[in-house]
């Protein structure tokens, strides 16, 4: 299972959406790793960090484009979840990423100019759809969310996407910044709240998977 975090907007949170998530996958039980697409290799970096008592998510930096595919499908033939952490830039390898996703999660921060910015990312996602001659199953993920509700103006231009927007989001919280550093998930925090809300959003993501399989 290839499950692709990207988006052409830098700074949205997909390195810490991958790297929660592959912690999340882990304490679950699956063989995880995360492939880090970002020339920074700031997972990579993150990886350095964890833990050998905590579950393990392996990392593997590849940021060169023509060795992405070949290697990602080697991974996924190791591995029963591969991540992959997207490159901030508008360039050929998000559309690669976008390519071998069997679900792309694309991170979203709930204002006007996030949302408008994915416009772009969206004439790639429908470019790789046809490419493929099939879907490419997609959910928005709000991250950094400071309010309970999006605001009207944000859903409904999410809304006419057609990408499903997963029914839990992220608060801005210190527990994703400060866990970065320890190589850890804010599932392994001490930030109860943190907890129950990647746990949601991680149970809102193997729901995805499960329609996947139906
Ligand atoms: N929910 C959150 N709460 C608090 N801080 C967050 C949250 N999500 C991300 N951050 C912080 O925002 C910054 C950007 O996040 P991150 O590096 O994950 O984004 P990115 O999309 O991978 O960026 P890039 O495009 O540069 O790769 C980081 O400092 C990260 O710790
Ligand atoms: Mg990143």
């Amino acid at each position: 299972m290839i499950i692709s975090v990207t988006s052409l907007k830098g700074g949205v949170g997909k390195s810490t959406i991958a790297q929660n998530l592959g912690v999340c996958f882990a304490h679950a039980g699956y063989k995880t790793c995360i492939v880090d697409t970002d020339t920074n290799q700031s997972t990579l970096r993150w990886s350095g960090y964890r833990d050998e008592s905590q579950p393990p998510v392996a990392v593997f930096g590849i940021a060169d484009g023509v060795e992405l595919a070949k290697n990602v499908k080697h991974l996924n033939q190791d591995y029963e979840i591969v991540l992959i952490d997207g490159t901030p830039s508008l360039s050929a390898v998000t559309s690669k990423i976008i390519l071998l996703a069997d679900l792309l999660i694309i991170p979203i921060q709930p204002s006007g100019l996030d949302v408008w910015a994915t416009e772009k990312f969206l004439e790639r996602y429908q470019d790789a759809v046809e490419q493929k001659e099939q879907p490419i199953p997609a959910r928005f993920l709000v991250n950094q969310n400071q309010a309970t509700n999006l605001s009207r103006e944000v859903r409904d231009i999410l809304e006419d996407t057609d990408i499903p927007v997963l029914p839990h989001s992220l608060k801005n919280r210190v527990a994703y910044r400060e866990s970065v550093i320890k190589g850890m998930g804010a599932f392994e925090s001490k930030d109860e709240k943190a907890r129950e809300e990647i746990a949601a959003v991680f149970k809102d993501i193997v729901t995805a998977i499960k329609k996947l399989n139906k």
